[in-house]
This record gives C-alpha cells, sequence and structure tokens, in this order.
C-alpha cells in the first residue's frame, strides 16, 4: 500500500554492481544482483519520495514510479550520482563499486593466450567524494563485511561522513549478495548501533526509510 511520509523527498538510489570491462566482451564485476537497492526504490516510491535509481545492470524489472539511470563502471556511476548531488535530500548507496578498475582497456577482443596480466588501478570512492562535500543531503551508505561487521562498518561512517550506514554480514548464506533476505547493523555518528534481524530485502528497506524519516526531520529542526 502506498503512504506520503517521504512526500517532498528526493532520495537518490545506487544499485548493482558495477563492471569494469577489460575488453568489447569482457568486464570485471561483482556478485550483486540488485535487490537490495531496487527494494529500496520501489519502498521509498511507493512511500511518497521522488526516487532516482542509478543502477548499475541487472536482471530486475525497473520499479514503478521511479527514475531510472542507467550505468556500467565505477566512473559512469559517480558521473550520474554527482550530476544529482545538489538536487537530492537523501543518497543511499547500495551499490557494490568495484574498487578498482581496467588501466588500459583492449580496444579489440583479447585473443587466447597462455597466460595474461590486467593491471588494474582504483577506483574513485563515489561515496566518500560525496561525504567530503555534504551539505543539505542525508547520506546512507552500506558496508559488505566478512568479519568485525560494527566495526568496520563504524570506520566507514566516519571516513565517508555518514549520517547512517547498514553493515551487512555477506558471510551468512541468507544475507547480503543475491538473496532475497537480509539482516545486519545500522550505524551511525552519534547514536548506539541497532540490530536487524533476517528479514526480506522489501522490509528491511522500509526500515531504512523509517530511520532516514527521522533523520531528515532532525537534519531540519
Ligand atoms: O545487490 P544485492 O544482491 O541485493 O546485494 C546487496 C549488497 C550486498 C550489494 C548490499 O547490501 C551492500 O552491502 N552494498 C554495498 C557493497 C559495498 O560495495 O560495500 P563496501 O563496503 O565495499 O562499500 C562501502 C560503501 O561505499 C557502499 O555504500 C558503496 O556503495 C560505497 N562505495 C564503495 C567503493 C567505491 N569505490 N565507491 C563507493 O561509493
Amino acid at each position: 500500500c502506498s503512504t506520503n511520509e517521504l512526500e517532498g523527498t528526493t532520495i537518490l538510489v545506487t544499485a548493482g554492481g558495477t563492471q569494469e570491462s577489460i575488453d568489447p566482451v569482457r568486464y570485471i564485476g561483482n556478485r550483486s544482483s540488485g535487490k537490495m537497492g531496487y527494494a529500496i526504490a520501489e519502498q521509498a516510491a511507493h512511500m511518497g519520495a521522488k526516487v532516482i535509481l542509478v543502477s548499475a545492470p541487472t536482471s530486475l524489472p525497473i520499479p514503478s514510479g521511479v527514475d531510472f539511470i542507467s550505468v556500467d563502471s565505477a566512473v559512469s556511476m559517480q558521473e550520474a550520482v554527482e550530476a544529482r548531488y545538489n538536487d537530492v535530500n537523501v543518497v543511499i548507496m547500495a551499490a557494490a563499486v568495484s574498487d578498482f578498475r581496467v588501466l588500459h582497456k583492449a580496444e579489440q577482443k583479447i585473443k587466447k593466450m597462455e597466460s595474461m596480466t590486467i593491471e588494474l588501478v582504483k577506483n574513485p570512492d563515489i561515496l566518500q567524494g560525496l561525504g567530503s562535500k555534504k551539505s543539505h543531503q542525508i547520506l546512507v551508505g552500506f558496508a559488505a563485511e566478512t568479519e568485525h561487521v560494527i566495526k568496520y562498518g563504524q570506520d566507514k561512517v566516519a571516513k565517508k561522513n555518514l549520517d547512517m550506514l547498514v553493515a551487512n554480514d555477506v558471510s551468512k548464506s541468507n544475507a547480503g549478495f543475491n538473496v532475497d533476505t537480509n539482516e545486519g547493523y545500522f550505524l551511525y555518528p552519534d547514536k548506539e548501533p541497532k540490530e536487524m534481524p533476517n528479514m526480506k530485502k522489501s522490509d528491511l528497506a522500509r526500515h531504512i526509510l523509517r530511520e532516514v524519516i527521522d533523520l531528515v526531520a532532525n537534519k531540519h529542526s
């Protein structure tokens, strides 16, 4: 059912796993299906927000009522997000962004050979860039961790200047990448962590958005 709790709020959501080209037919990717980010975009639209979904390639249908921007690499995602940053109230980065890209992309398909080496260079950290120039926006990140979930998540809250971070333990088979459920902790710069038990990604999305409503209200008070 639809509500209007987020009416008047523009939320940019990123989703999916970025793809870094090696040659015209191959890329370096990751296991993100886009399910978490799409669930957030869909629920935010149901709650009355204006939603911009910046998505790396996925096999999911585009949620109705969202403004959809298709990207592939981390750099193209960064361009799409930064171009809209001033006009949004909230950014929620659920995308799994590649930390590296291929230094020399081959123009033609690489032929078979006995062995090969691909040189990678560091990608920009999109969220950290947004955090360093934050003004009116609420910034929500995700952290995909396999150990020390709270500690590593809290380090990211501070480093990226976030208002909230969803730390998920991706070592569990019913959480994180490419499943319909998720669990973890909500972390904040100035509040105790909140534990989120395992639940459907659509339910977790609603919990995240309720936190966002509070964060937006507190920012204006
Ligand atoms: O798509 P699903 O299959 O549903 O899976 C969901 C998910 C596991 C991908 C999602 O819940 C999740 O955890 N997304 C973040 C994954 C990730 O890249 O985590 P990270 O710890 O490497 O990055 C921390 C934060 O910085 C993230 O918000 C990420 O979007 C952002 N980041 C990371 C690297 C980079 N170069 N730029 C970024 O902006």
